[in-house]
């Protein structure tokens, strides 16, 4: 009785001309509840397919930043050579917690497993950071041969995250590359730009002393000047990107940031 009752109103309503409000306030309720539980079915039914994809731009970044990235690479069995473990970064060790299932991000928003950064710590403008950090051990046999480091920061619009690898010195940088950020295209998107990523190789962190020296300055770097070697050309009309990007390279290579494991590594003393 009551269906029949529905049935009518509906077939009334449709029955009314195309210019009536009823029946076009009626269309447009049906048209859009009909489209959004096709969107939030796609969203739900797509989530997994979008992680592993997320995961596997991340190992592919990885890949790409320590030089092994080839056109037609298998990513995932490529990855596997990497160790990933998780360090401390206020003691530089390694933690026992498992990699696997850890995080980093949404680690750096639970105020159990973060800290928070004071107004002087914080160079890379991001606020918080998470207790413990991923890193990407590429290993022949028993001996180190570049380990890549995670990192972001603000540029001009947006947050950039990246990852920084290291040769065997802890202190030789491989490269430098970004994965995700919003800023112009042309102007700080020229970060991704492979000329100005290939900037970085062979540039020292630290100088002798174990002071951590990098640097990306406004213009080119002079080549006749002793510390040519810890600093990088600015992106020219993207300044602001530039000094962004040099703030979290210091504030990840820096005490509060991977500081104290880069000195165990570099000096051999980090215990497996
Ligand atoms: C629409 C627009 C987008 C910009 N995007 C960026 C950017 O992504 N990164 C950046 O450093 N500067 C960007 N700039 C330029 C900055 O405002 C600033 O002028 C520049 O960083 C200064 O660098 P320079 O001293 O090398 O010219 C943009 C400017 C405009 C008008």
């Amino acid at each position: 009785m009551t269906d029949n009752k529905k049935q009518g109103l509906i077939g009334g309503i449709l029955s009314l001309p195309n210019d009536n409000p009823k029946k076009t306030i009626f269309v447009a309720v049906v048209l859009c509840l009909v489209c959004s539980i096709l969107v939030s079915t796609s969203a739900v039914i797509l989530k997994p397919l979008q992680q592993a994809n997320k995961a596997a731009d991340i190992k592919k970044n990885i890949l790409a930043v320590s030089g092994l990235l080839t056109d037609d690479a298998d990513v995932n069995s490529l990855f596997e050579q990497f160790e990933v473990k998780l360090v401390d970064l206020e003691t530089g060790d390694y933690s026992d917690v498992d990699p696997a299932t850890y995080d980093q991000r949404k680690a750096a928003g639970d105020s159990e497993r973060n800290v928070t950064l004071s107004s002087e710590q914080d160079i890379a403008s991001i606020g918080r950071r998470a207790k413990l950090a991923k890193v990407y051990i590429l290993k022949d046999g028993d001996e180190i041969k570049q380990a890549v480091l995670p990192i972001h920061g603000y540029g001009l619009w947006s947050t950039l995250y990246g990852f920084i690898s290291f040769e065997a010195d802890f202190n030789t940088i491989g490269g430098l590359q970004f994965y995700a950020h919003a800023e112009t295209p042309g102007l700080g998107g020229e970060v991704d730009n492979p000329k100005w990523r290939n900037l970085w190789q062979g540039k020292k962190a630290f100088n002798d002393n174990g002071e951590l020296k990098i640097k990306v300055i406004r213009g080119h770097v002079n080549f006749k000047m002793a510390d040519a070697v810890h600093k990088v050309d600015g992106l020219s009309g993207a300044t602001l990107t530039s000094t962004g990007v040099s703030n979290l390279v210091n504030y990840w290579l820096g005490d509060h940031g991977f500081g104290p494991y880069l000195k165990k590594m570099s000096a051999g003393t980090e215990k497996e």
